[in-house]
């Protein structure tokens, strides 16, 4: 990746807390991560070969962490393109607004949970690959829509 200033998403490493009877982690809004929480839902139970999400946000600011096996989080900026496995339940993975994002190749158990800084809001879905490359102003590749997304590189 040639332009860090423009990345929309990094990796977060989270306190991790150890001790004899195992590990803790606490995530703190506006602290730890970028943004104040204001919603946490999880995807869990997701049948092999299955693909989530499939859209990107106008306003809405994420984390996203493997808090049981893992996942693939293929993300695209309309520039970049990324695809970042989450696999230890300390490391998060933020993603700010006007990002494609799909998620697969859930492990057996792999339970992706969200941390969202506004409550659920249909309008701030971006749904269609076209509509996201309108948005974030035409660099996106449209044609892409078919698959849910451009293939990771
Ligand atoms: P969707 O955003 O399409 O899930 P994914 O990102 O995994 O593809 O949401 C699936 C359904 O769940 C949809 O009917 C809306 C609902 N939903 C809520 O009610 N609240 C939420 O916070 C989220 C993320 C989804």
């Amino acid at each position: 990746m040639d332009h860090r200033e423009a990345q929309r998403w990094r990796l977060i490493d989270l306190p991790k807390v150890s001790d004899v009877r195992g590990n803790l982690t606490a995530i703190e809004g506006g602290s730890h991560i970028p943004f104040q929480i204001e919603r946490v839902y999880y995807i869990y139970d997701v049948p092999s070969g299955s693909t989530r999400a499939g859209h990107a946000h106008r306003e809405l600011h994420q984390l996203f962490l493997a808090l049981s096996g893992s996942f693939v989080v293929h993300l695209d900026d309309g520039q970049t393109r990324q695809s970042i496995a989450l696999n230890r339940p300390h490391i998060g993975l933020y993603v700010a607004p006007r990002v494609w994002r799909t998620i697969d190749d859930f492990s057996g158990g792999g339970v992706c949970m969200v941390l969202a800084s506004a409550h659920y809001d249909e309008a701030d879905y971006l749904r269609t690959y076209e509509q996201f490359s309108a948005y974030v102003g035409g660099a996106a590749r449209a044609g892409d829509e078919a698959t849910g997304g451009p293939a990771a590189e």
